[in-house]
């Protein structure tokens, strides 16, 4: 990694004028990325935790892995006693692999496929809206966060998981953008899906979040808005490193 906090005892020795080309005073901060779907803020995260050697959190992932398992168990969503009683059921974790990414993981199996199926997808939207889902999901993800030098993506990271987050990014991408990246993702996992039904997915998804009693997806007011339609992935992930440099490098000294 080669950003390195400085230590009080390291001023005080004088030790940070050799130091200083390579070691610079950074504090810890929280990353939020929120947004509609397919707007890029996964893959924004993922290389932004990488450049910066923060942890990323797809939350997204998470509303995904209840979902399968709620459609494997045939969870009534309408029944909250039985959601709750399979929420319980339910250990979500990540894992980095060989290659670096991050895995989502569901009781104990790599789930990372069955998550990015379109019948996840169909339902997951239904899923997230469940006030006892969203309780037990922001618990878990407010326990990764409580050490900072983290980046989350998702719809509430901002507003409602972490209001406290240092640098918050609400990215959005017109329509036929998103469809055609979600198109892509899709094929990548040998999965062909004509651009209607995800246009039509994407949409209701986006009327449900937003529009939802629970914790609807919307931009906190000092949110950073990022257009991502014409804007590479490297441009867009250079955006948001700037942005958190500029905060990173607010002079703090740490024992
Ligand atoms: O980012 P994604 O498309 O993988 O997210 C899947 C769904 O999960 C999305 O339609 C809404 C829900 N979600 C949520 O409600 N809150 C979050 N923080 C992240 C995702």
């Amino acid at each position: 990694m080669f950003f390195q906090q400085v230590s009080q005892k390291e001023v005080e020795a004088g030790e940070t004028h050799s130091l200083s080309a390579k070691r610079l005073l950074m504090r810890k901060i929280t990353i939020a990325i929120d947004g509609f779907s397919a707007c890029g803020k996964s893959t924004t995260a993922k290389r932004v935790a990488a450049i910066l050697g923060y942890r990323y959190i797809d939350s997204g992932a998470m509303y995904r892995a209840v979902t399968l398992h709620f459609q494997r168990q045939h969870v009534a969503l309408t029944n909250p006693k039985e959601v709750t009683r399979a929420l319980g059921e339910i250990k979500i974790n990540f894992q980095v692999n060989a290659k670096g990414a991050s895995e989502t993981y569901l009781n104990g199996l790599r789930v990372e496929s069955e998550i990015r199926t379109m019948q996840v997808s169909e339902q997951v939207s239904q899923v997230s809206a469940l006030r006892e889902v969203r309780v037990a999901m922001v618990e878990q993800q407010r326990k990764m966060g409580r050490d900072k030098a983290i980046v989350m993506d998702g719809r509430d990271i901002g507003t409602v998981v972490f209001p406290e987050a240092e640098l918050k990014m609400f990215l959005t991408a017109d329509i036929l953008t998103r469809a055609f990246r979600r198109q892509k993702e899709l094929l990548e996992k040998d999965e062909l899906v004509e651009l209607d039904p995800i246009i039509e997915n994407l949409v209701k998804r986006d009327q449900i979040d937003s529009t939802r009693a629970e914790s609807p997806l919307r931009k906190a007011p000092e949110a950073v808005e990022l257009d991502t339609t014409h804007v590479t992935i490297e441009e867009q992930t250079d955006e948001v490193v700037r942005l958190a440099l500029a905060l990173m490098l607010k002079p703090t000294l740490r024992n």
